[in-house]
């Protein structure tokens, strides 16, 4: 059925706009008191990830209680490690945690080998259905996954990391292991995310959050190589790749061949306008701390966004994902600026 509100579509596909589509990243979530309530009646996040009523529900509540132009589905990039056979834990105030890590060629025994993605991860394919049925095509849903080298960083780390250098030690001590773990993230995420289109999703997003971690070289080989591998799959689909932090990457981040590039704050429009010419959609990239301001400094910030882009080929965004203390009416405030803004 057609997607009513379709700006976002529009916009990864390079046709005219009204306006510039808007949604921020982790907007389904503890900004909203609304989640809290439904996460409250459960064992934890978790159970809310696995049960496709209540993350359906969550998901929907941003488009209702903040008015953004998109729904993303409600769910974590560690549900992947975990259908190949590393389970996690998100422990209260602190993260996620895994108690088996992989971090050598004997330890890749802890994974399976042969992994039923559509099984394994039936309740984010069902939760997908169900959103799109309360949806009631007001606006797309957007799909995602982690990409493989932020993957890999969880699965070798266990948890997070200031400097995730156990990864990193990795890449120099053993990149034949490397290479391995990272080819098999890459095979569950195709077919993961090729799942997720299958049952419903209208636009794709990998999340690189670790990507400014590496170097360029190393980016190259331990991160963009699989990336491209993902992206080759979904031809022609709208699709955003968001390498967190990837400054220095984006000439080589500008020819993946995706409609979309997600970009941070410390990101230039211009610059990277002057890159992608007019052959790829742009989404971010207001600093996510800008929320904390006043209502006055909201709207000024936003509108010297909006007046950076010189180019319809856009999708508004924050730089990173929102940050949880702050106050779901600032967040209103980004939005209806972006609505109400007149180019
Ligand atoms: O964007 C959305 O609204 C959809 C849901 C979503 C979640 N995680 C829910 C979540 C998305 C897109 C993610 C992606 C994700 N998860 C990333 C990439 C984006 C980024 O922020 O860089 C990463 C690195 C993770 C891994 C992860 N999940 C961490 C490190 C944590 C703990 C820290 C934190 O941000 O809370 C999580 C937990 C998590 N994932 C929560 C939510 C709503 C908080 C859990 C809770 O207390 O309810």
């Amino acid at each position: 059925m057609k997607i009513k509100n379709d700006l976002l579509l529009r916009a990864h596909n390079g046709e005219s706009l009204e306006r510039y589509p808007v949604w921020i990243m982790r907007q389904a979530g503890r900004i909203l008191p609304e989640y809290r309530i439904v996460r409250s009646k459960l064992s934890g996040f978790k159970e809310l990830v696995e049960t496709p009523e209540f993350a359906a529900e969550v998901t929907i509540q941003p488009v209702d209680l903040l008015d953004v132009d998109a729904a993303i589905i409600f769910s974590d990039i560690l549900v992947v490690p975990e259908a190949m056979g590393l389970p996690y834990q998100m422990i209260e105030q602190k993260g996620p945690w895994f108690e088996n890590t992989i971090r050598s060629n004997e330890e890749l025994s802890y994974l399976d080998t042969i992994i039923d993605v559509e099984d394994r991860l039936s309740y984010v394919f069902e939760a997908i259905k169900l959103t799109k049925i309360a949806l009631d095509s007001r606006v797309p849903l957007i799909g995602f996954a982690g990409a493989p080298w932020t993957v890999f960083c969880y699965m070798v780390e266990g948890k997070g990391s200031k400097t995730f250098s156990e990864s990193r030690k990795l890449l120099y001590t053993n990149p034949v292991f490397a290479h391995e773990l990272l080819s098999r993230i890459t095979d569950v995420t195709i077919r993961y995310m090729k799942a997720q289109v299958s049952a419903g999703a209208d636009a794709l997003q990998l999340f690189d959050s670790w990507a400014g971690i590496l170097g360029t070289e190393q980016y190259r080989e331990f991160g963009l190589n699989y990336i491209e591998k993902i992206v080759a799959a979904f031809p022609n689909f709208p699709f955003t790749v968001f390498s967190k932090g990837a400054l220095a990457s984006l000439p080589e981040i500008a020819a993946l061949n995706c409609s979309t590039l997600g970009l941070d704050w410390n990101m230039s429009i211009e610059e990277t306008r002057k890159l992608v010419g007019e052959t790829k959609t742009l989404q971010g990239n207001l600093d996510p701390c800008v929320l904390y301001g006043s209502d006055e400094s909201i709207k000024k910030e936003t509108i010297k966004m909006l007046k950076s882009f010189k180019s319809q080929r856009h999708i508004v965004n924050l730089g990173h994902g929102v940050y949880p203390d702050i106050d779901p009416e600032k967040v209103k405030v980004f939005i209806q600026t972006v609505k109400n803004y007149e180019n």
